[in-house]
């Protein structure tokens, strides 16, 4: 791709996988949301003058996004003066969980009217709660931001937050420019595959890709919004979890899934024996793998996706089927799936966003379940008690093309603490709450030792 643009660049094009968000996001899939929840009212103006040193430091956050809907082309570009986010109020949320949710299914990025148009991609919004408390979200466009960059944003947005309260004033990390799309950073050689292979690669997803079982439909067609349920794991537990990871040398997603793999084929009362084939997308953060390597700090969309399937017919110990999954991902790792892959999956995604009717029941479901390889650590501190902050969550929205529930996994002081988000009304609140209970039994009831 663009080899003129230098790293520090104020303006530039899209690169592939910016453009398949740019596809995405405007259809529901890829409304991130960040929501702090504050047990006292939030000092505003402190609070957007530290979003506005975030925007300072990392221009991306300032940009504009330009869509042409016309002929799909979209760019980035990042006005030298600066472009001050205003934090809107609002108090049409009961809850933090429906200010969350509320936040996931606003789209600035939906465009009515195939006009040209430029959003900002990032918005915050503060929401008076009953109980006296009080929400703040984050809204960002995934395709500048992705989950890495969103727990950096937050963890930088708290310690200049929290700077006031005599807290150490953080010494906050800064780009020059917009950054480099990742497929200008994937190391040479490393996409290339043979031309016959992608070929057939291509035939397989698209063939394939979209005819693996999924749970229930409860509403054929589109979905129209994205829905919030919560899968936490306390801190014993969790604990045993991880153990139970090391001492058999896998990930925690590879359990997550394989949980979630055991609990869609119990939800379906099948017979003895039939197997299911259930898909994953497990999204990896290239950054440590690209040239040049990137940090944390490089705020951007730097994961690629690795699409594969596992086959499930009951009675599997989930600790057997978490190795199968892990080392299905490692292998095709080691093959460089997530760059020789990535402008297939990016293809095939737009493929079906084009065509809804390729994908089973219309519902743009793509695979069963999508986990992060690696999860996010957080821990709290005295600042974050100092300015009242009592819960956190991270995820994006679902409905357009997506999994049928997407996994955002943190440990937060030590426990589990999973955002899932799915689409309605194809599925409905008590079948994705069940889900994530039988999930969560599972858990419970592995047994870690070998
Ligand atoms: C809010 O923060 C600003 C600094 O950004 C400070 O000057 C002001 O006194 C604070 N207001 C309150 C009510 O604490
Ligand atoms: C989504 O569609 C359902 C019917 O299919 C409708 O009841 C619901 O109000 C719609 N929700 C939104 C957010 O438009
Ligand atoms: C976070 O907290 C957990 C449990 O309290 C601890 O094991 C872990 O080392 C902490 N991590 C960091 C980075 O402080």
């Amino acid at each position: 791709m663009s080899t003129e643009s230098p790293p520090d660049a104020m303006s530039r094009p899209v690169g592939g996988t910016e453009y398949s968000w740019c596809r995405a996001v405007p259809g529901g899939t890829g409304v991130t949301a960040l929501a702090l929840l504050f047990s006292k009212p939030p000092n505003l103006s402190h609070l957007q003058s530290s979003i506005h040193k975030l925007q300072h430091s990392h221009p991306i956050l300032r940009s504009k996004l330009r869509s042409d809907p016309s002929t799909n082309t979209f760019s980035l570009s990042t006005p030298s003066a600066p472009n001050a986010l205003q934090i809107q109020s609002s108090d049409l949320a009961q809850s933090f969980y429906q200010a969350l949710e509320n936040e996931m299914n606003i789209n600035a990025w939906r465009n009515q009217d195939n006009r040209v148009t430029e959003n900002d991609v990032m918005f915050a919004t503060v929401y008076k709660l009953p109980d006296q408390k009080w929400a703040v979200v984050l809204r960002l466009h995934t395709g500048v931001c992705d989950r890495t960059a969103a727990a950096f944003l937050l963890r930088e947005l708290l310690g200049l937050f929290s700077a006031g309260e005599k807290c150490v004033d953080k010494e906050i990390a800064k780009e020059n420019g917009i950054g480099l799309p990742i497929e200008d950073c994937v190391p040479a050689g490393k996409a290339s595959k043979p031309f016959w292979a992608r070929g057939v690669d291509m035939l397989g997803y698209s063939v394939n890709s979209f005819r693996f079982s999924h749970l229930e439909f409860k509403q054929p067609g589109l979905p129209n919004s994205t829905q919030y349920v919560r899968l936490q794991i306390g801190l014993q537990d969790t604990d045993r979890i991880l153990n139970g990871c090391k001492s058999r040398k896998i990930k925690l997603y590879a359990v997550l899934t394989a949980a979630g793999f055991i609990a869609a084929r119990a939800s379906k009362n099948l017979p003895d024996d039939k197997w299911e084939k259930y898909s994953l997308a497990t999204l990896i953060d290239c950054r440590a793998l690209l040239e040049p390597v990137l940090s944390d700090h490089h705020i951007g969309f730097y994961h690629s996706a690795i699409l594969n399937s596992h086959d499930v017919k009951g009675g599997e110990d989930v600790w057997d089927l978490a190795k199968r999954i892990f080392t299905a991902l490692e292998t095709a790792k080691n093959n460089n799936k997530h760059f020789t892959d990535m402008a297939d999956l990016n293809f095939l995604m737009c493929k079906a966003i084009d065509n809804p009717g390729l994908t089973p029941s219309s519902s743009l479901r793509t695979s069963l379940i999508s986990v992060f390889e690696d999860p996010i650590t957080e821990n709290s501190s005295q600042c974050h008690k100092e300015i009242g902050l009592l819960d956190c969550i991270g995820c994006a929205s679902v409905h357009g093309v997506s999994p049928s529930l997407a996994i955002f996994d943190t440990l937060r002081d030590g426990e589990l603490d999973c955002a899932c988000v799915y689409p309605s009304p194809t599925h409905s609140r008590e079948q994705m709450q069940d889900f994530v209970d039988q999930m969560k039994k599972i858990l419970l009831g592995s047994n870690s030792s070998q």
